[in-house]
């Protein structure tokens, strides 16, 4: 049986991953505004994975005979001054999340709780990748420094991202 701490904790990260999701719809949302469509892609693609994220914690949940316990979904911070702006954000925002569940799973170590060690690896791998993605967009952003073809053709490659 899962502990209560960890239940809460796993609540908690729910949660996160839930706005995850919010930030980002509303990122692609002021994308599309902008008629930045491959950018509102990738952030959609992007906003559906984190949807995944908070399933996964929600399935251990219970399949662990923990309680979901689902809390209110913050408002996400709008709007952005420029793609830059946005990428910045979902950057600095995937830090956090790192941050978030790296305490998770010291906490899973405290309990001596395996299982939940064994899904937070696979979202401390997970992590790595995220944040490698949204650094790299961000560079390449602040190399084309918001010129309007290069910022177009960073666009279209960006609507080529397909769900994994
Ligand atoms: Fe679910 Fe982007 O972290």
């Amino acid at each position: 049986m899962i502990s209560k701490t960890l239940q809460d904790a796993l609540n908690e990260q729910i949660n996160k991953e839930l706005y995850s999701s919010y930030l980002y719809l509303a990122m692609s949302a002021w994308s599309e505004e902008k008629n930045l469509c491959g950018f509102a892609k990738w952030l959609r693609v992007q906003e559906s994975e984190e949807r995944e994220h908070a399933m996964k914690l929600y399935e251990h949940q219970l399949d662990r005979g923990g309680r979901v316990e689902l809390k209110a979904i913050a408002a996400p911070t709008t709007p952005w001054k420029s793609a830059l702006d946005v990428f910045k954000t979902v950057l600095s925002h995937e830090q956090e999340v790192s941050a978030s569940i790296n305490s998770l799973y010291e906490l899973a170590l405290r309990e001596k709780d395996y299982p939940a060690q064994v899904l937070l690896q696979w979202f401390i791998t997970e992590q790595v990748e995220e944040e490698k993605n949204a650094a790299q967009i961000v560079q390449q952003l602040q190399l084309i420094e918001e010129r309007g073809t290069a910022v177009l053709m960073l666009d279209h490659q960006l609507g080529k991202r397909a769900k994994e």
